[in-house]
């Protein structure tokens, strides 16, 4: 199984976010009004797009959005692989804060990267989410 993550276009993120995270929604939902502004992350297994995740940033605090590993390929390591991608990355752009919008279903996920829940929640789309941060 050949493995690579690489900067992708933005519109290529779409049909991942789709499919694995908002099926019921039409598919025009899953575009973010700022999706030109961010950097785009794709991981490619044997050359098939699998996994995506998209970033961005305001000055050195860095955001990343919309984590999706194609729902008959999730709990083998692929998320781990991206997550920690993006997380050189940020050392490289000398990042100090990541934060992300987490699904409170998915927080046990980021706990293994050193990501730690914030007081603050919300309900959005039918999902119950944490805001989680981590600094470097
Ligand atoms: C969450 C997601 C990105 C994780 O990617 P993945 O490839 O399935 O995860 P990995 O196989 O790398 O890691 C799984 C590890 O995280 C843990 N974990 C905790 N909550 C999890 C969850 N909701 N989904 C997957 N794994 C979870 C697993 O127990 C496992 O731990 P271990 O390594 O100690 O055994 C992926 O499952 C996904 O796309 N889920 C649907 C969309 C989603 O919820 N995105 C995140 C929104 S905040």
């Amino acid at each position: 199984m050949l493995i690579q993550i690489e900067q992708i276009f933005p519109s290529l993120t779409w049909k991942i976010r789709h499919e694995v995270m908002y099926p019921e929604l039409p598919f025009d939902r899953v575009k973010l009004a700022d999706d030109f502004e961010g950097i785009h992350f794709g991981l490619y297994v044997d050359h098939k797009l699998t996994g995506v995740v998209s970033l961005f940033h305001d000055g050195d605090v860095y955001q990343f959005r919309k984590l999706a590993i194609q729902s008959n390929q999730q709990k083998s390591g692929l998320g781990t692989q991206l997550m920690q991608y993006i997380l050189d990355f940020c050392k490289i752009q000398k990042a100090t804060k990541l934060w992300c919008n987490a699904r409170v279903n998915a927080k046990e996920f980021y706990y293994k990267f050193g990501f730690h829940e914030t007081e603050k929640t919300f309900f959005k789309d039918g999902y119950d989410f944490v805001v989680m941060r981590k600094e470097f």
